[in-house]
């Protein structure tokens, strides 16, 4: 029978796409392409990629580069710790001499790096036998074996992981890598995939057994937590208040509004009662007051955000706010934002 990865190179060399961080064996745009792909699809990440290996364009940029710097050319990327990973990673390799590792294990203790873009960078800059293991091979690998072992367990990510390096083409590491992906993309795909189309129909377990819809299976629901956000959009004379997330949380190094977050959902008089209003303007002058924008709902992987934006106008003469940096709004474009305060700015501002 034929193999499995000849199969799927054979997928590849008809349907694969010609992406720029393909034909390179940079494993320094490998990297950066991989981490960007892990968050968002190829079409999104395409602009991003091409955008930041631009103004980065080798280890010594990033590494030279300032954290501010860096997360506004991620802003609206999302998982904003994957790019203070890169920028860690990239001073610790200067610091190491400025050359990219380049065994697996060196590559793999890397801040930031696991198992999936280790594989990656390896095989595809080194030609490295590894095989790499995304929720596009999970879905691949589960519904042509047939296999219904959860891919989130401990247990289910080894056998998927010994399955993969026995699939795997040893001579042609890079190759099947990138077409096991796109297979799994673009063919393959997690909601009605076009099976009668497909050259692997022959020897796929799930589809002989009519599990395609089923199959792969997760044990673990992602919890998703609700969280209630008030914004005040403050304006003190010609200047907007923002201020630079720190602490273990979302948007970790981005900019915001000032911020009370809630227990639940706050009506106006809830949030002018709260007190917290009086306390950020450290007893200052009562200002002009109104609700912009409510119910809005910022879904991201593992919470969604309820916003409510207020906008407060305060004299020009207003007091410093310590803590805060005042900008002109067009100056807040130099600032790496959450993608839902640009919603906000571009409606209101
Ligand atoms: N997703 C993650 N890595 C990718 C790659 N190299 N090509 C296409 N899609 C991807």
């Amino acid at each position: 029978m034929e193999r499995f990865a000849d199969m799927i190179e054979a997928w590849y060399e008809q349907h694969g796409r010609d992406l720029p961080w393909r034909n390179t064996d940079n494993p320094y745009r490998i990297w950066i392409s991989e981490v960007i792909l892990q968050q968002t699809r190829v079409a999104q990440g395409y602009d991003y990629f091409l955008r930041f290996v631009e103004r980065f364009p080798t280890v010594q940029a990033l590494a030279g580069a300032s954290e501010d710097e860096v997360m506004r050319m991620w802003q609206g990327l999302g998982y904003y710790s994957r790019a203070r990973h890169l920028h860690a990673a990239a001073r610790a390799i200067v610091r190491r001499g400025g050359t990219f590792p380049e065994t697996y294990e060196g590559v793999r203790a890397l801040p930031g790096i696991g198992d999936y873009t280790a594989a990656a960078i390896c095989a595809f800059a080194y030609g490295l036998p590894r095989a790499v293991v995304d929720g596009n091979v999970y879905r691949v690998l589960a519904r042509w074996a047939g296999i219904g072992e959860p891919t989130d367990t401990a247990k289910g990510k080894r056998l998927f992981a010994d399955l993969a390096g026995e699939l795997l083409d040893k001579e042609r590491p890079a190759a099947y890598n990138q077409a096991i992906m796109d297979f799994g993309a673009l063919q393959c795909t997690p909601r009605l995939p076009d099976c009668p189309s497909c050259p692997l129909a022959g020897t796929c377990v799930a589809y002989a057994e009519g599990r395609v819809a089923e199959l792969p299976v997760r044990a673990h629901k992602t919890k998703v937590t609700d969280r209630y956000f008030n914004y005040i959009y403050v304006r003190a004379g010609a200047s907007i208040l923002i201020r630079r997330r720190t602490g273990n949380d979302i948007w970790k190094g981005l900019y915001e509004f000032p911020l009370i977050e809630s227990p639940g959902e706050w009506g106006e008089e809830a949030f002018y009662a709260s007190g917290a209003l009086r306390e950020l303007l450290a007893g200052g002058e009562s200002p002009l007051f109104r609700c912009l924008w409510r119910g809005v709902r910022h879904v991201l992987s593992h919470q969604v955000i309820h916003a409510t934006f207020y906008e407060a106008v305060l004299p020009d003469d207003a007091d410093s706010f310590p803590g805060y940096v005042r900008v002109s709004p067009d100056e807040v474009d130099r600032y790496a934002l959450p993608r839902l305060l640009h919603q906000f700015l571009e409606r209101f501002a």
